[in-house]
C-alpha cells in the first residue's frame, strides 16, 4: 500500500473511496468539508440537519451523494475544534483507511484532518494523518490462508493549495516511514515464537540495520561466555535455540562524527518466547508470550525508522535474546549467576527472566559511555495491575530524562506514566547466599521492584526504563491498533530523538 500527497481537488479525485474529517458543530462547513457539500448538493448539511450524523469524535457515515470523482464519501467525525489533537487526527485517519480496506476499496482520497478549521500545525496535521492512515490499515494475515479484505493498493492526500506542497510533502513521507517502523515491530511481535527464535530475530537485526545503515553484531554462545554475560547465557539455556545479543551501531548522520559523538543507547528486552522456565507460567494465556520480545521489536522498528532522521549522535541498539524454556538443561530456582558487571544473583524464580537479560544488557551499555540510556521491556505483569492497558510505566533515575520522554509520548500519543524507583525497594532483593535475588516472591510494587532491579545496573549512567507490557498487546481493536501487538514505543523513540536532534542543533 502506498500513501502519497498530491496536489488536486478532492471533488473531482477518482478513488473507491473519499474521506473527509468533520468538526462537531461547527457552525457553517468550510474549507474541504464546504466545497464537498457544494459539488454534493448540501449532502453533508443535509445529513448534520437530521442528526443521523453529529460528528462526533471518530463517529462514521457513509454516503453514495454523486458529484464526486469518488462514489462513496466516508465522514469520520473529529469532536470538538478545541479538543482536536494530533493523536485525534492519527485516529480520525485510522478509522479512514480502515474503513475503507473493510470496504474493500481499492484507493483512497482524503485532504490533510485537522488543518484548515480544526486549527492544528499544517506540516503535525499531514504527519499525523499519513501515521494514522497507514496504523489503521495495517493487519496481520501472514498465517491466514483467507486473508480477509486486501489491502488497498493506494491512498492520496491530496492538497488543492500547490504553495503548501514543499511543507506537507516532507511531513506524510515521515508520517508514513514512522508508521511503517511501527509496523515492523508488529509483524515481530505477532510473529510465534516457532518462527521467531532469538537467531531469526538476530538475521532480522542485520536486515534491518543493512537497509538503515547501521552495522550489526551479533554475539552467540561462545562470545557471550567469553564477555561474562552470565544471566543471559543462565536464561537461554534451557532452549535449543540458544541466545544472543545483538547490537545496532548507527553511526551520527554529517558532520561532526568521530569520537567525541555522544552516543545514545537504546535497550530491548528479546525474550522470543517466555514460558517462565522451570517456574512455569499458567496454561491460560501463555501464547501470548511470544510477544516478550516487544522491547526488541520497538528497538528493531526504531532502527528502521531511523533513516528518516539526521541525528548528530550515534545511535546504539542492543537486544537481549533468549527463549525462556524449561528443560534438564535449564536455569533452576536457587542457581546463582553471575552478570556481566560482576554482581551475582540468586534465580528464585525463573519466570523473572526479563531482568536478568537486561542486567547484563544494561551492564553492556556502559562500554559506549552514553549520554541516555532507554530500555523497553514487557518486564512485569505487575505493571498493567498499576496502569491498565492505557500507559506504559515511566522510570528512570533522571529527571531531566523523564521528561524528556514524557513530552514525546504526549506528542504521539503513548501514553506513559511515572512510578518511583527508591532504593529502598532494594532491600527486599537482598539474597542470603549471592548478592541479590531475582524475585522477592512478594506481589506488591512488582513493576517497580523490578524497575530497580533494572537501576542497580544501569547505575552511573542516566537511565530510563518503559515497562510496555501493559501496552504493547491490544486486548481490544481500536482505531490505529487492531487486538494484538501494537508497536508501543516505536514512534515516541524517533519522536524523542527528533526532538533532542531539534534542540541540539538549536544550542549550537
Ligand atoms: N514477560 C513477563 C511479564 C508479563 C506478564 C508480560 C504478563 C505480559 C503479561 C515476565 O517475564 C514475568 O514473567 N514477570 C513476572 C515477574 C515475577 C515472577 C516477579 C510477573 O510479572 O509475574
Ligand atoms: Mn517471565
Ligand atoms: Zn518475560
Amino acid at each position: 500500500m502506498k500513501v502519497e500527497l498530491r496536489h488536486g481537488d478532492i471533488r473531482s479525485r477518482r478513488a473507491g473511496v473519499v474521506a473527509l474529517g468533520i468538526l462537531q458543530r461547527s457552525g457553517e462547513l468550510t474549507g474541504a468539508a464546504a466545497a464537498v457539500d457544494r459539488a454534493t448538493r448540501g449532502a453533508i448539511r443535509a445529513l448534520l440537519k437530521r442528526r443521523d450524523f453529529a460528528a462526533g469524535f471518530l463517529e462514521t457515515a457513509v454516503l453514495f451523494p454523486g458529484g464526486l470523482g469518488a462514489p462513496r464519501l466516508l465522514l469520520v467525525g473529529l469532536g470538538k475544534s478545541g479538543e482536536l489533537t494530533a493523536h485525534r487526527v492519527l485516529q480520525a485517519a485510522a478509522i479512514a483507511a480502515r474503513r475503507a480496506r473493510e470496504m474493500k476499496a481499492a484507493t483512497l482520497a482524503l485532504v490533510p484532518i485537522g488543518a484548515g478549521a480544526g486549527g492544528l500545525d499544517p506540516a503535525r496535521a499531514a504527519h499525523a494523518t499519513a501515521e494514522g492512515l497507514v496504523l489503521g490499515h495495517y493487519r496481520f494475515t501472514a498465517y491466514r490462508t483467507d486473508p480477509g479484505p486486501p489491502p488497498l493498493r493506494s491512498i492520496v492526500i491530496v492538497e488543492n493549495d500547490r504553495a503548501r506542497l514543499p511543507l506537507l510533502k516532507p511531513a506524510v513521507e515521515r508520517g508514513v516511514h514512522w508508521a511503517e517502523a511501527t509496523c515492523v515491530a508488529r509483524d515481530l511481535s505477532h510473529t510465534p515464537g516457532q518462527d521467531l527464535t532469538p537467531g531469526r530475530m538476530a538475521e532480522r537485526a542485520r536486515e534491518i540495520g543493512r537497509k538503515s545503515g547501521a552495522q550489526v553484531q551479533v554475539f552467540g554462545v561462545p562470545q557471550l561466555e567469553r564477555l561474562g554475560m552470565g544471566a543471559l547465557l543462565a536464561v537461554g539455556r534451557g532452549s535449543s535455540n540458544p541466545p544472543c545479543l545483538i547490537v545496532l551501531d548507527r553511526p551520527a548522520s554529517g558532520r561532526g562524527k568521530r569520537a567525541e559523538t555522544p552516543t545514545i543507547v537504546v535497550v530491548g528486552k528479546g525474550i522470543t518466547f517466555d514460558t517462565g522456565g522451570i517456574s512455569l507460567k499458567p496454561r491460560e494465556s501463555m501464547h501470548k508470550m511470544k510477544y516478550d520480545m516487544s522491547g526488541a521489536a520497538a528497538v528493531l522498528g526504531l532502527f528502521s525508522g531511523l533513516p528518516s532522521l539526521a541525528l548528530p549522535f550515534r545511535v546504539v541498539g542492543l537486544i537481549a535474546s533468549a527463549e525462556n524454556m524449561p528443560g534438564s538443561r535449564a536455569l533452576k530456582p536457587g542457581d546463582v549467576l553471575r552478570t556481566l558487571d560482576g554482581t551475582t544473583v540468586e534465580v528464585t524464580n525463573t519466570d523473572a527472566e526479563g531482568r536478568l537479560v537486561l542486567a547484563d544488557a544494561l551492564a553492556y551499555a556502559r562500554r559506549f559511555s552514553p549520554i541516555a540510556v532507554v530500555d523497553l521491556a514487557t518486564l512485569t505483569g505487575a505493571i498493567s495491575i498499576a496502569l491498565g492497558n492505557l500507559a506504559a510505566g515511566l522510570f528512570a533515575n533522571d529527571e531531566g530524562l523523564a521528561a524528556e520522554l514524557a513530552a514525546a509520548a504526549a506528542v504521539t500519543g503513548e501514553r506513559l506514566w511515572p512510578l518511583p524507583t527508591w532504593d529502598e525497594y532494594l532491600l527486599d532483593m537482598k539474597s542470603d547466599t549471592a548478592d541479590l535475588v531475582n524475585s522477592s516472591g512478594a506481589q506488591e510494587g512488582g513493576a517497580i521492584v523490578a524497575a530497580v532491579f533494572l537501576k542497580h545496573f544501569a547505575r552511573g549512567m542516566r537511565w530510563a526504563h518503559l515497562d510496555i507490557a501493559s501496552t504493547a498487546w491490544s486486548p481490544t481493536d481500536r482505531p490505529h491498533e487492531s487486538k494484538g501487538p501494537t508497536g508501543f514505543g516505536v514512534r515516541l523513540l524517533l519522536e524523542w530523538l527528533s526532538r533532542r536532534a531539534w534542540e541540539a542543533s538549536n544550542a549550537s
